[in-house]
């Protein structure tokens, strides 16, 4: 896994040299991969191993940028943290630094969930500015008025936020709307408060419960309730655990569409059905076959494709990470589809990118294909009117994001000529060994290094 130097400040640069990827038509990817336990779960659960008295075992891990970005913030914590092909191990040191250091500002969202174990464990707490990519304002006020109701002293500054608390106490804490991220600071900070935590307005996606889950394995006295409901009593101590991660749904829907976008078929072994509900029966009423089995999931459209409208919401709608390579899809599906995105307001930043390539895809800031959602007296570009099919060409570009930055490479995996791809250390953050995946699926994919800044 190559990291380039600016994920990192001076004390953290493991590399200075940054790759680009040179992509070359060449037919339907067709094959098998494995997905690996998600970005998006991995990192939380280091985190929450932090909690335990004693060693957590978390098993299945991708092979990500972001894995390596949170076991450096958690080292600088003095949390040991062993990673293995395939495992991470995490145990807490004999001494905690409160501080997560600022070299780490603006790399990912994690600092600001390790606000609340801090306070567990030494009473105070800094962390920077979380950054995470640019697909809308990404506030964080949720998590702290959340770490407020629990009785923390929390400041904010341009540089980040301090924290301060005895003993957190649990509190009942509505939320405006169901945060991944804040769910899961409430989490992590309610099982070692004192007292109950009632929370309402909860994220129920799946990677939300199963940090749930892993919190439980270490002790945590959770209840998972109808409605949007979760109720934590807190407990004295927790104690480690392990853990085996269950497959990216992101990834997985990711492949399917690699597959369908260039007339192939790919086989997604690793990620349960039950996490891609809402996706399969997307590309179902797209014309898509899907052959489902415990082993894998594959998809092919050998009739082609056609339009859909698809609105992207919280779980279990459509989740707004699979929007980018749905996006690729309408492009290569007959008619005009719609797209609709209710989560982030900015993600769609990533369609000149596409644009440039081919895709005919126009942008509005009004609310189509749905029901009028937050954004909808608001500037925010958030709807997309994409016409398919349209011929794709290769294009030199620089992806702005992680999930935007594979939906360049499929485009480029069905466009005609040479696409050159820069700022793939987006990808690499969140994908697991994306370039080998592709390359087995049939991808004529180079790398090349250009000089880093
Ligand atoms: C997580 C995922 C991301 C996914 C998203 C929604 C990680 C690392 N990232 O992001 O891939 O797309 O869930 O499934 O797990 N909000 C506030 N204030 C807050 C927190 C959130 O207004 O304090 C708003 C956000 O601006 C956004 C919405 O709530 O409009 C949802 O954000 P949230 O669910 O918190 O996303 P993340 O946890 O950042």
């Amino acid at each position: 896994m190559s990291i380039p130097m600016r994920w990192f400040g001076s004390r953290y640069a493991v590399q200075v040299n940054e790759e680009v990827w040179l992509i070359e038509p060449s037919g339907p990817l067709r094959g098998d991969v494995e997905v690996r336990g998600s970005k998006n779960g991995v990192s939380k659960h280091m985190v929450a191993a932090m909690l335990g008295d004693g060693e957590s075992m978390i098993q299945n891990a991708p092979d990500v940028g972001e894995v390596g970005i949170t076991a450096e913030m958690l080292r600088a914590l003095g949390i040991n943290v062993e990673i293995t092909p395939r495992e991470i191990l995490v145990e807490r040191g004999p001494e905690i630094n409160p501080r997560v250091p600022e070299a780490f500002t603006g790399l990912n969202r994690i600092p600001i969930l390790m606000l609340g174990p801090l306070l567990h464990l030494a009473g105070e707490a800094f962390v920077p500015l979380v950054g995470g990519d640019p697909i809308g304002r990404r506030p964080v006020d949720f998590h702290v008025e959340a770490l407020r109701a629990m009785g923390a002293e929390v400041e904010v500054s341009d540089t980040g936020i301090h924290a301060k608390a005895k003993r957190l106490r649990g509190t009942r804490i509505e939320l405006p709307y169901p945060s991944v991220g804040a769910t899961e600071t409430i989490l992590m900070s309610a099982v070692l408060a004192e007292g109950k935590t009632v929370l309402k307005g909860a994220a129920t996606e799946p990677e939300v419960v199963e940090l749930a889950l892993f919190l439980q394995r270490m002790g945590a006295l959770i209840e998972l309730s109808p409605d949007r409901r979760i109720v934590i009593e807190g407990v004295d101590r927790l104690h480690g655990a392990s853990t085996w991660l269950n497959g990216d749904r992101i990834e997985a829907f990711s492949y399917l569409a690699a597959g369908l976008i260039t007339g192939g078929q790919v086989r997604v072994h690793g990620c349960p059905q039950d996490r891609l509900v809402t996706a399969i029966t997307t590309l179902a009423r797209m014309g898509a076959q899907l052959d489902i089995t415990d082993d894998y999931l594959s998809a092919s459209a050998p009739g082609g494709l056609r339009a859909a409208a698809v609105q992207t919401d919280t779980h279990p709608g459509f989740m707004t990470d699979w929007q980018t390579p749905l996006m690729v899809l309408f492009t290569q599906a007959q008619g005009m589809s719609v797209l609709h995105e209710t989560v982030f307001e900015n993600r769609l930043v990533y369609v000149p990118a596409l644009q440039k390539m081919g895709c005919e895809i126009e942008v509005f800031d009004v609310c189509l294909g749905g029901p009028a959602c937050r954004y909808h007296d608001t500037n925010a570009k958030h709807s997309a009117v994409v016409r398919g099919v349209s011929k794709l060409r290769g294009a030199d570009v620089t992806l702005p994001d992680i999930r935007a930055g594979f939906s360049a490479v499929l485009a480029a995996a069905a466009a005609e000529g040479t696409s050159t791809l820069r700022g793939v250390h987006h990808i690499e953050r969140g994908y697991h060994r994306p370039f080998e995946q592709f390359a087995s699926l049939g991808l004529d994919i180079r790398r090349e290094k250009v000089q880093g800044e």
